[in-house]
């Protein structure tokens, strides 16, 4: 997990948690007073090639809900692609909740493209 900073101000979180079978999922949350200036993209950059120094990762996984535009503004913006949407039981459903979650990923080998 990653705190990001503009000069000495905390900003937001970056997490990228290891799942099974070589795949991390990536997750991230910054201050909205720091939201629409490319942040989030800058920083999931920098923890998605991080995560990809382990040679045993094969894939980066991210959701979001569905009516999260900003979060799918990230993952498209890092050429991740939306694989499927599930809708899921919420014991407290957030607004949109119905719609369900888009599940995108990148792989190693997508990843290393849009690098070079
Ligand atoms: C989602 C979140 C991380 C986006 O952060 P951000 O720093 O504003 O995103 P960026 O500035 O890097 O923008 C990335 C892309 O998404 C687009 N985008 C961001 N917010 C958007 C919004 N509200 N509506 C439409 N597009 C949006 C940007 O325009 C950009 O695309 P572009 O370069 O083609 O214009 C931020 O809003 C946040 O922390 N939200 C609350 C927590 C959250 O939803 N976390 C993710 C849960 S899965």
């Amino acid at each position: 997990m990653w705190i990001g900073h503009v000069d000495d101000q905390p900003v937001g979180w970056w997490a990228v948690w290891p799942r099974e079978g070589g795949v991390a999922e990536l997750g991230y949350r910054l201050a909205r007073r720091w939201w629409r200036q490319g942040l989030a993209v800058e920083g999931a950059s920098a923890v998605v090639t991080e995560a990809f120094a382990d040679p045993q990762l094969d894939v980066v996984r991210a959701e979001t809900m569905v009516v999260n535009t900003g979060s799918r503004g990230v993952m498209r913006r890092l050429g991740m692609r939306e694989l499927r949407t599930e809708v899921r039981e919420w014991g407290e459903p957030l607004p949109g909740a119905e719609l369900g979650e888009v599940i995108s990923e990148i792989t190693r080998q997508d990843w290393c493209r849009t690098l070079s």
